[in-house]
């Protein structure tokens, strides 16, 4: 695997298909399921690591983002990546970009309820990465459902000719969706986390038991977060997988996305509901059969 700096390096030779696998770095299985999924999908798979400041509101947040190119450089070769763009900050932004993009609607909600501007910062950078890497196919987790809905829309409103695809949550054995930012859980934030995936997996069983409604599936998930003194809610919103707009019911394929704080520590995750021959079913990703490689780094 080769680590380069320069889109135009990434663009060099006969690459035969592309997959891209952006990330902010601190891989764990998450990100290695991404690289393996591309690994199988293409010719050459290009790993992007970049922790993108346009995205973040709190300078903390950036700061005390987890960040060891040498950790990742290991990871994404074993997952089978054929190159490492990890970009220094002045072949992202040599001066501050003056173009923005919204993705109207579908960051207004949840997230971007939450976190002003996070999208706009996502929508440049991911189109930025597709424009000067130029992928068939790029890979995301469905961890970020909306990110999942945003990238999907930007892809297809700015006629990038590549292919999204999203892959299933993957999780702890104890149900804690993987995310970069667990590293910061102390052991009692760990428990108080797992209220989340608990509501989800919760409001999962009634869709399994034919409820539809969003106001009572919404209250089963917000039930097991606001009985965790550890956890404070934000919200819980059952949203379109087609423009992440909240729902009233079940009715097209969807996403029940729950976000918490919990110590200094923002959480997301949601449970994707599609229609399978004419029944909802909740798909809540998989579970690891042992801890995760962040969990030991914790
Ligand atoms: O999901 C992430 O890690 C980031 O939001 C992404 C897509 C790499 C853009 O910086």
């Amino acid at each position: 695997m080769r680590t380069v700096a320069t889109f135009a390096d990434v663009r060099k030779g006969d690459r035969g298909s592309v997959a891209l696998v952006p990330t902010m770095g601190y891989l764990h299985e998450g990100h290695l399921d991404l690289i393996s999924a591309a690994r199988r999908s293409s010719d050459t798979v290009v790993v992007s690591l970049f922790v993108n400041p346009l995205q973040f509101n709190e300078d903390v947040d950036l700061a005390a983002y987890p960040q060891d190119l040498a950790r990742d450089a290991a990871l994404a070769e074993q997952a089978g990546a054929d190159m490492l763009f990890a970009p220094p900050i002045e072949e992202m932004y040599a001066e501050q970009p003056l173009t923005s993009i919204t993705v109207a609607g579908v960051g207004e909600l949840m997230e971007g309820d939450h976190r002003p501007g996070h999208f706009d910062g996502v929508a440049v950078v991911v189109a930025k990465l597709l424009a000067g890497i130029q992928p068939d196919r790029a890979y995301f987790g469905r961890k970020d459902a909306q990110q999942l809905v945003l990238v999907t829309r930007l892809g297809a409103d700015l006629s990038f000719p590549v292919e999204i695809i999203g892959r299933p949550t993957i999780r702890e054995r104890d149900g804690l969706a993987l995310s970069s930012r667990n590293i910061h859980l102390s052991e009692a934030e760990r428990g108080a986390a797992l209220s989340l995936s608990a509501g989800l997996a919760a409001a999962a069983s009634a869709v399994e038991e034919g409820e539809t409604d969003a106001a009572t599936l919404e209250e089963i998930a917000r039930a097991r977060v606001d009985a965790e003194p550890g956890a404070h809610l934000e919200y819980v919103t059952l949203a379109s997988q087609a423009d992440a707009s909240a729902l009233p019911a079940l009715e097209v394929p969807a996403f029940l996305a729950v976000a918490a704080g919990v110590g200094t520590t923002r959480l997301m995750d949601n449970v994707h509901i599609d229609r399978v021959d004419g029944t909802w079913v909740p798909d809540l990703g998989s579970r690891l059969d042992r801890p995760s490689i962040l969990y030991g780094e914790a």
